[in-house]
This record gives C-alpha cells, sequence and structure tokens, in this order.
C-alpha cells in the first residue's frame, strides 16, 4: 500500500498506459484524480476504481482545464504528492510532408501539454513539501524510426524537460523522472494497425525489434511509474529509465 495518503494527477488516463497506472496507484492505496478527453472511457474508469478516484474531462492543450484538475486534488483529496504527465498523441509523417497543424498537434499535446501539466501541479506540490512527477517519454525520445519526427523532437525535449525540472525543483523536494517505453500493445498501436489492410508484417517486425523478442504491455510500464512516483526511489531524479524490451540497445 505504498500510496496510501498520496494523491496523483493522472493526464490521459482513461486508456492504455495512463489507466494501467490508475489501476495499479489505487491497488496500491493511492486516491486519484484523472483527466482525459474520453469521457466515455474515463467515466468507465471512475467507476471501476470506486471512491478514491475521480474523473475530470481535461484537455493538456487548456491550461485552464489542467489547472482544474490539479486543485481538484487539493480540494477533494486535501493535496498533490504525485502527477503521472502521460497524455500524448501518435501522429507521424516525415519532416517535408508533414503539414504545419499536424506538426503543432504533436508539439502542443506531446510538449507542451506536459509543461501545462507541471506548471499547474508543481505548486501544490510546493505546498506539500515535496512530490514526484513522472513524465512519459519514449525510445522514440532516444533512437531514430523512420517517419516520426514530430513525436520524436517532443520526446527528446521531454527527457531535456526531465533532467532540468528535476534539478530545478530538487530544492523543493520535488523528484522528476522520466519513463521511456519500447512498443507497448495498447489503443495506441492498436489504431495504427486497424488502418492497414494487413498489419501482419508490421507487428512481426516490431515484435522482433525488441531483443525480448515482444512487444511490453501497460502493466509493465505501469509497474515502473509506481516505482519512481514511490518513496522506493527516493534518491532518484533527472533519470530516464527506458522501459523496452532492450529496443534502444539493439545494434542491427
Ligand atoms: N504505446 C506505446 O507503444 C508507447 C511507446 C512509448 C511511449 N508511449 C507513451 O505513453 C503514453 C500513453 O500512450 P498509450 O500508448 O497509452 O496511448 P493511448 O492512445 O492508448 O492513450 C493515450 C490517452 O491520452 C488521451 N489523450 C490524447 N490527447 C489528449 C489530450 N489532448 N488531453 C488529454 N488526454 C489526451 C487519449 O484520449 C488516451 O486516453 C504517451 O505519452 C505515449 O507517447 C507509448
Amino acid at each position: 500500500m505504498e500510496f496510501e495518503g498520496r494523491v496523483a494527477v493522472i493526464t490521459g488516463a482513461a486508456n492504455g498506459i495512463g489507466r494501467s497506472c490508475a489501476e495499479l496507484f489505487i491497488e496500491r492505496g493511492g486516491s486519484l484524480v484523472l483527466g482525459d478527453i474520453d469521457l466515455d472511457e474515463g467515466l468507465k474508469l471512475q467507476a471501476e476504481l470506486g471512491d478514491r478516484a475521480l474523473f475530470l474531462e481535461a484537455n493538456v492543450r487548456d491550461l485552464a482545464a489542467i489547472q482544474a484538475l490539479a486543485a481538484k486534488a487539493v480540494n477533494h483529496f486535501g493535496g498533490l504528492d504525485i502527477l503521472v504527465n502521460n497524455a500524448a498523441v501518435a501522429l507521424n509523417g516525415a519532416v517535408d510532408e508533414i503539414d504545419e497543424d499536424r506538426w503543432q498537434t504533436v508539439i502542443d499535446t506531446n510538449l507542451t501539454g506536459f509543461w501545462r501539466a507541471m506548471k499547474a501541479c508543481v505548486p501544490h506540490m510546493r505546498e506539500r513539501g515535496g512530490g514526484s512527477i513522472v513524465n512519459m517519454s519514449s525510445v522514440q525520445g532516444l533512437r531514430a524510426f523512420k517517419g516520426w519526427p514530430a513525436y520524436a523532437a517532443a520526446k527528446g525535449a521531454i527527457n531535456a524537460l526531465t533532467v532540468q525540472t528535476a534539478a530545478d525543483l530538487a530544492p523543493a523536494g520535488i523528484r522528476v523522472n522520466a519513463v521511456a517505453p519500447g512498443t507497448i500493445m495498447t489503443p495506441m498501436n492498436e489504431k495504427i494497425f486497424a488502418a492497414m489492410d494487413d498489419p501482419s508484417e508490421l507487428i512481426d517486425r516490431w515484435n522482433k525489434a525488441h531483443p525480448i523478442g515482444r512487444f511490453g504491455y501497460p502493466n509493465e510500464v505501469a509497474e515502473t511509474v509506481a516505482f519512481l512516483a514511490s518513496d522506493r526511489s527516493s534518491f532518484i531524479t533527472g533519470e530516464i529509465l527506458r522501459v523496452d524490451g532492450g529496443l534502444a540497445i539493439k545494434g542491427d
């Protein structure tokens, strides 16, 4: 019950990795304020998790909505200890093909959205005397994968933001770390497969790209997020922790 008495905000909580984090944090005693733009799945999750979870429709592209999410943690549960900065979109397109609107959507959601959540949550953590922020990065912030420049740029920037804010916020007792997953079977990837006539070749290639020989699962990422969010990692800050089945270390 490592999260008993702890209050966490999770963005992009209605599906995939965020949802898995919410389920694990509740299991371990936490109280949660969950934000997402997917109202239907968010309300289903709230019903599944019970009284210690509140869902709010909150778009990370809207600072006021994210500030309301953070304020809810304080007003309803009495404070805010943990931010899981997770909401993002997966939009590809080579650098000379992607249009400006698509580029801005990725950067505004996957980078500026993470800053908005930090801006909203950090003042409440300072009031509490400390906290832990876990930013959801990606192996794509560390290695090149053909055709994903905007997404990769945002994730690379999240790594830099993590290191910078870890140093800035350490005196306030706030630790900041990032998790860099490999390919994880979530709705984000299911949508990519669903848009293809025959995704079997891609699925096979992605599985084989991981030295462990398979995709990861959301609960494997959630376990790592829980470690970084909890006191078990009390001397770790500014770390980018890969959860990638060895994807980033593969040489051929
Ligand atoms: N699935 C993977 O292979 C993988 C790999 C590396 C990193 N990641 C990262 O993990 C995180 C979660 O990804 P996932 O695979 O669970 O994706 P997902 O699409 O399954 O879930 C993302 C959630 O974010 C929400 N969301 C999207 N835009 C939003 C916005 N503007 N405001 C609020 N919520 C919004 C979606 O509604 C959804 O519920 C993302 O940061 C992603 O970049 C995923």
